[in-house]
């Protein structure tokens, strides 16, 4: 990491990344496997954490993972990724997959929705620290206040483990 930055905003390492969905990536009625949306999930989470890090990062946990409309073959997917919580070496990304039939014109729905905690990792594979997360909007200090409580209790849950 430069040692330079101390902190980043959010905008900084937002990401969004769009695909349309194959026939190889769904069941033979044409839904689209789960497993298929949370690895575009895991890599959308991964980017914005490397842009806001710049070192490698490892997924260590998804929370709140929630399916709320199928996806068919053919359809675009979008996964729009931003942070909303950082640690020492931890990161958290809120991850949102829209989807769009582009035949119709009507506007994206969200599809999932969960959260991705991303640990950083020096060239020894060690945890290492990451820039703060600048935070320049309510919304931004709410989000991160309520995220943080829940960094806390399961770092609490892992250590009584
Ligand atoms: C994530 C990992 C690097 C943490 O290593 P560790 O030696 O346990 O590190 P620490 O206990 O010092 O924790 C480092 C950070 O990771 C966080 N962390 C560790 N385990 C975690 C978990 N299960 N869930 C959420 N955060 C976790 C800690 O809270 C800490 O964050 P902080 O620095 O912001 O406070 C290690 O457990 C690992 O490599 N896991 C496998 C990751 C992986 O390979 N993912 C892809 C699987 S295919």
């Amino acid at each position: 990491m430069d040692k330079k930055v101390e902190s980043k905003t959010v905008g900084y390492s937002r990401t969004v990344m769009s695909r349309i969905m194959l026939p190889s990536e769904a069941n033979p009625a044409g839904n689209v496997h789960g497993g298929e949306i949370m690895k575009f999930m895991d890599t959308t989470a991964f980017v914005a954490a490397v842009k806001h890090c710049r070192t490698n990062v490892v997924t260590a946990r998804v929370d709140e993972l929630e399916f709320y409309l199928p996806i068919l073959v053919g359809q675009l997917v979008t996964c729009r990724a931003r942070l909303v919580f950082v640690g020492k070496s931890s990161m958290e990304v809120a991850v949102q997959v829209q989807v769009e039939d582009l035949k119709i014109d009507k506007p994206p729905k969200t599809a999932l929705t969960a959260y991705f905690t991303m640990v950083a990792l020096d060239d020894n594979c060690n945890p290492c620290r990451v820039p703060r997360l600048e935070l320049r909007s309510p919304e931004e200090e709410a989000l991160f206040k309520k995220r943080e409580k829940i960094y806390l209790a399961n770092k609490g849950k892992r250590k009584s483990n």
